[in-house]
């Protein structure tokens, strides 16, 4: 635990240092669960931004991309349930005075239990070394089968209370798990109270009549109030998809873990519109081709897991996350939700207008059914830095910190570097800068030794320096160097191009 926190606050030190990420604010002491993306940062974001566009609008010819407003009408809110719906359950410790949501008690309760199982497992697993079968040892062994009854037996009744909307059962679940406050270790526990985590505002001048309107929680309204719009315009046919990129706003309860859990944040989400009853055909289609696209970022596949949701949001009837080991444990990244025809019927009934298709090949009306993928681009951007981070001891027992950020991501390809201020190598350097400016983001730099100079790319992530010296302007040729392997080799400054371009391509 000690060591995580360690990491974290590591990895936010850094992001301070090199521009990636700072406090918003920060002169009057920062404002909480909001942060502001510095110069590196800003690029790395949108960087993921395009990524993410170009897989899955640019690459799929049947989805397409929106950009709706953040304002929307306030009955919007209403048809999607989130006015009445959208609420955590939270409790206060008396003692403590922290407040906490009742749902992450009892999940933090369980991945505790669940920890119990798997040192139970790999201690059997050492002693039976090549003879262990793990599928049967969780089936049959006594103290595991006790402890998965546990948490079987906490998640029911945790989802029975929640459906019934029974917040007394909630907080009794919480006593009788004996779940203590992480923070005083007190069990003096508030009852649990349902909170609304959208933001309102006024909209107009109060002379007018101003009205209440919220700050969207998900960008996934704007998409499905546009579904006819886009649908007749684009000229798409079922099955097929509508992406966003946007930000979203949420009270939350507790934010803490840096730009994890925000107020203010970004979402890209996709709804994926099908026939009904294909529904759970496209769900698992998404689940698995999002879990791709993560992969191809080349970040251990140790490092995802699902998580099949017992708690569904008010829309969905099948729902799963995307689970990243973040710096303090797997947590949610990216949700897959199949969310019925739920959100298109209540936006029928409240407005009173057909939003239906008209499906040529079955010769039928109706509402369709719709898939999303929702990653949040903040967490995202998290777990990509956490794992690119590194610190390195070097063969010469010096060390480096290296941000091994995916090549394609990183803020600048490439680091354009005079050996001297002299001798006409800034020329030359700055030459050779223009020539690549206009298909790579790169930077010029000429201040402190060259060994300084590669700490610092190596820092933000650069993967390739290229050193204009003496020899250049006599014989055409630079050297670069590589980011991950340090390795050095003379080149052509007529290949830059292609080598830039070859160390930036997706596998
Ligand atoms: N439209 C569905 C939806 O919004 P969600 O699971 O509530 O579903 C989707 O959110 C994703 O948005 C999450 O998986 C997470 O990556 C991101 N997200 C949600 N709340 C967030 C917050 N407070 N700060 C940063 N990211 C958040």
């Amino acid at each position: 635990m000690a060591n995580q926190e360690e990491n974290l606050k590591n990895i936010i030190a850094h992001a301070k240092e090199y521009g990636f990420v700072f406090p918003s604010s920060e002169i009057y002491d920062g404002l909480s669960a909001a942060y502001d993306y510095g110069p590196l940062g800003s690029e790395l974001k949108n960087n993921i931004k395009q990524y993410w566009w170009k897989a899955m609008v640019q690459m799929n010819e049947n989805i397409v991309g929106i950009d709706a407003s953040i304002f929307m009408h306030p009955t919007t809110w209403k048809a999607s349930g989130h006015t009445d719906a959208f609420n955590d359950p939270l409790i206060d410790n008396k003692d403590s005075k922290k407040r906490y949501r009742a749902d992450v008690l009892v999940e933090e309760w369980v991945a505790k239990i669940e920890a119990k199982i798997d040192k139970e497992v790999t201690k059997a697993a050492k002693r039976f070394a090549d003879s262990f079968d793990e599928t049967q040892f969780r089936a049959t062994n006594p103290r595991v089968l006790a402890n998965q009854e546990k948490i079987d037996a906490a998640n029911n009744r945790f989802k029975t209370a929640m459906e019934a909307d029974d917040l007394d059962g909630v907080r009794q679940l919480i006593i009788d798990l004996d779940i203590a406050d992480p923070v005083s270790g007190s069990r003096n526990w508030t009852d649990v109270r349902q909170f609304n985590l959208m933001f309102s505002t006024e909209m107009g001048a109060m002379a007018d009549g101003a009205s209440t309107i919220y700050l969207r929680p998900e960008t996934a309204q704007g998409i499905f109030v546009n579904f006819l719009n886009v649908q007749k315009t684009a000229r798409m046919k079922i099955p097929f998809g509508i992406a966003q990129i946007g930000k979203a706003f949420r009270n939350e309860i507790i934010a803490r873990q840096f730009i994890f859990r925000m107020r203010e944040f970004e979402q890209m989400e996709m709804q994926f519109f099908v026939r009904p009853g294909e529904e759970m055909k496209w769900y698992e289609y998404w689940k698995e081709a999002r879990l791709k696209w993560h992969l191809t970022l080349g970040i251990s596949e140790d490092k995802y897991k699902f998580h099949d949701h017992l708690k569904m949001a008010h829309y969905a009837n099948a729902a799963a996350d995307i689970e990243y080991n973040f710096p303090f444990g797997f947590k949610e990244l990216e949700g897959i939700h199949s969310r019925t025809d739920f959100d298109l019927k209540q936006h029928e009934e409240y407005s009173g207008k057909k939003l239906q298709y008209f499906d040529p090949e079955i010769n039928e009306n109706y509402v369709p059914y719709v898939i999303e993928t929702s990653l949040g681009l903040d967490r995202m951007f998290l777990a990509i830095i956490s794992d690119a981070i590194r610190n390195e001891v070097l063969k010469d027992g010096s060390s480096r910190v290296v941000m091994a950020i995916p090549n394609f991501l990183a803020p600048y390809k490439a680091a354009i570097m005079p050996l001297t201020k002299k001798d006409g190598s800034p020329e030359k350097a700055r030459e050779i800068l223009n020539t690549l400016k206009m298909d790579f983001n790169c930077q010029y730099d000429e201040k402190d030794s060259i060994g300084k100079r590669y700490r610092r790319q190596d820092a933000i992530g650069t993967p390739i320096s290229i050193t204009i010296d003496h020899e250049s302007l006599d014989d055409n040729t630079v050297t670069i160097r590589d980011r991950d392997t340090m390795e050095q080799e003379r080149v052509s400054i007529d290949n830059l191009h292609s080598i830039i371009t070859d160390k930036l391509r997706l596998k």
